[in-house]
C-alpha cells in the first residue's frame, strides 16, 4: 500500500468522519453490541469509545490496513472494554464458526473487496440468532442520485481507497440469509457536500436458527 492510503488517508477519515453526527450514529449501533463481539473493518477505531463495558464479555477487531491500526493504537490503549486487535480481512476471518453472539460493520461493507464473501463469513462466525449490527452508506434509492453515485464512483474508489458509493448493502445481507425486516429507510444523507450521494442505513440483521 501507498503513502496516501496508509499514511494520509486514516488521517483524513479521521477528519472526515469525526463529526459529531456520526459520532452520534456510531454510539447508536455498537451501544446494541452484546457478549462476544467482531467489529470488522475497524480503522482508527472510532466506535471504541462507545461499547458498553456491561454488556460485552470481549471485542475483537480486524482491521487489514497496517496506518489504520497505528492509528487506532491510543484508542485501543484507551478502550471500555476488554480488547483485541488483530490485522486481517472480513474475507477471510480466522475464527471457528459460531464464536460470536454479535459482529458489527461500521461504514465498511461498502470497501471491502468482496461483500458476499465477507457476509458469508459474518454468517459463519455468528452463532444461530446471533446478531449483525451494520451502518452503511449505499446506492440512493432516488434515480437521478444513483446515476450520480454511478457516474462519480470510479472517482471514490481511488480518493478513498476502494470505497463504494453505489452498494445495495442491505440487498447483499439478505442475499446473505440473515433475517432482515424490511424496509431499512435510507436515513438523513450524511453532512458535507457530497451529502446527496451517501444516503445512510443502519440495521440489525439476524443469523438464522436453523
Ligand atoms: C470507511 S473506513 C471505516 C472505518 C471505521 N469502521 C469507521 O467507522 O471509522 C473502511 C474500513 O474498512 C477497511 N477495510 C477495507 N477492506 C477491508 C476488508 N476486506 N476487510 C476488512 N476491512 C476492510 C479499511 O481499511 C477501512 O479501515
Amino acid at each position: 500500500m501507498g503513502i496516501y492510503a496508509e499514511r494520509l488517508f486514516p488521517w483524513l477519515l479521521d477528519r472526515a468522519l469525526g463529526d459529531p453526527r456520526i459520532a452520534a450514529r456510531r454510539q447508536a449501533l455498537v451501544a446494541q453490541a452484546s457478549g462476544e463481539v467482531l467489529e470488522i473493518g475497524f480503522g482508527s477505531g472510532a466506535t471504541l469509545p462507545f461499547y458498553d463495558r456491561a454488556k460485552v464479555t470481549r471485542l475483537t477487531v480486524v482491521e487489514p490496513s497496517e496506518g489504520m491500526n497505528r492509528r487506532a493504537a491510543a484508542r485501543l490503549a484507551a478502550s471500555p472494554v476488554p480488547v483485541r486487535s488483530l490485522p486481517g480481512a472480513g474475507e477471510a476471518l480466522g475464527f471457528d464458526a459460531a464464536s460470536f453472539d454479535t459482529v458489527v460493520c461500521c461504514l465498511t461493507l461498502c470497501s471491502v473487496a468482496d461483500p458476499p464473501r465477507v457476509l458469508a463469513e459474518v454468517r459463519r462466525v455468528l452463532r444461530p440468532g446471533g446478531r449483525f449490527l451494520f451502518l452503511e452508506h449505499v446506492a440512493s434509492d432516488d434515480p437521478r442520485r444513483r446515476r450520480w453515485q454511478d457516474r462519480l464512483n470510479p472517482v471514490q474508489r481511488v480518493v478513498a481507497v476502494g470505497c463504494n458509493l453505489n452498494r445495495d448493502s442491505a440487498a447483499m445481507v439478505r442475499a446473505a440469509g440473515f433475517h432482515l425486516p424490511p424496509p431499512v429507510p435510507q436515513i438523513e444523507p450524511a453532512f458535507g457536500a457530497l451529502a446527496p450521494l451517501l444516503p445512510i442505513i443502519a440495521g440489525v440483521a439476524v443469523a438464522p436458527t436453523a
